[in-house]
């Protein structure tokens, strides 16, 4: 699978979707020696973002792993998780409830939402979230608001957005951002703790991701002139979610925080996640 469809399928994965939720269940015999390999691409891939982050005068520490797990099975999380892995990410809410319920015996695993959260989903998937990646309107902040207020408790997200204007992609416009950033700050379930962006199909990613890491400032400026409890927390406003397994470490030199990789570690998806 080349450059393209990888990224196209990420893409889709940005877009409010009827796909199924639930792919097929696997048989769930153990095999030592896909576990092995998919340690060895984990490995890899820690191995890489350091030499990235050192290429550019920073350190590993600074950058998280979120190993996108979709289209998965919960006995290859068990794996990578065994080795070390904490940070998962995953799109659908069905899939996501399958996994948590399957893996609740992880106490340390931490599931972050990277896919377009509909609302009617919204009390599925955010109890067991540790960072909504894809918030990106008004309405879905009110909702995500609501539901964690359902929870009673304050939720961790980013704002998406589209920096280069991709019609394919979900994702606020740029211009948006301080009235999204001001949406967030209003609610009081919420904290905006960064920006997470996709790039656009096919170009050089990284005018995109240096486009995304010089829009934290503002993000950060509208929080403080927000007040109260928001710009008590904007030095908190710091994660730059970007960077697949094609590009991570572009996206590390241009600063990301975190970065959401698939197939470079699990292999390619199902077709159906
Ligand atoms: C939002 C998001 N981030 C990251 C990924 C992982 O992409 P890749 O498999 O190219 O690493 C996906 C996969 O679809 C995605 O939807």
């Amino acid at each position: 699978m080349g450059p393209a469809a990888l990224r196209s399928d990420a893409g889709s994965a940005g877009v409010v979707t009827d796909a199924p939720e639930r792919p097929e269940a696997r048989p769930a015999e153990p095999d030592a020696a896909a576990d092995s390999a998919l340690i060895g691409r984990l490995s890899q891939i820690q191995r890489a973002i350091a030499e990235a982050a050192a290429g550019v005068q920073r350190t590993s520490v600074e950058v998280r792993l979120c190993a996108v797990s979709k289209g998965h099975s919960a006995d290859a999380i068990r794996a990578a998780y065994a080795a070390g892995q904490r940070d998962f990410g995953e799109s659908y809410a069905g899939e996501l409830q399958d996994k948590a319920a399957a893996l609740a015996g992880l106490v340390e695993l931490r599931w972050h939402f990277v896919g377009h959260l509909q609302r009617n989903k919204m009390k599925v998937v955010l109890p067991h979230c540790h960072l909504i990646h894809g918030l990106d309107s008004a309405g879905g902040i009110a909702a995500a608001d609501r539901a964690a207020a359902g929870l009673d408790r304050r939720l961790d997200v980013l704002i998406q957005v589209n920096v280069a204007a991709d019609e394919a992609k979900s994702g606020c416009s740029p211009a948006e951002l301080a009235s999204l950033v001001e949406a967030v700050a209003a609610a009081p379930h919420l904290r905006l703790r960064g920006l997470m962006t996709i790039p656009a199909l096919a170009a050089d990613p990284a005018p995109a991701f240096a486009a995304l890491a010089a829009l934290l400032p503002q993000a950060r400026a509208a929080l403080r002139s927000a007040g109260g409890q928001a710009a008590a927390d904007a030095d908190a406003c710091d994660e730059l979610s970007m960077g697949m397994s094609d590009d991570f470490g572009a996206a590390i030199a241009a600063g990301a925080t975190i970065v959401r990789v698939g197939t470079a570690i699990f292999g390619p998806r199902r077709a159906s996640a």
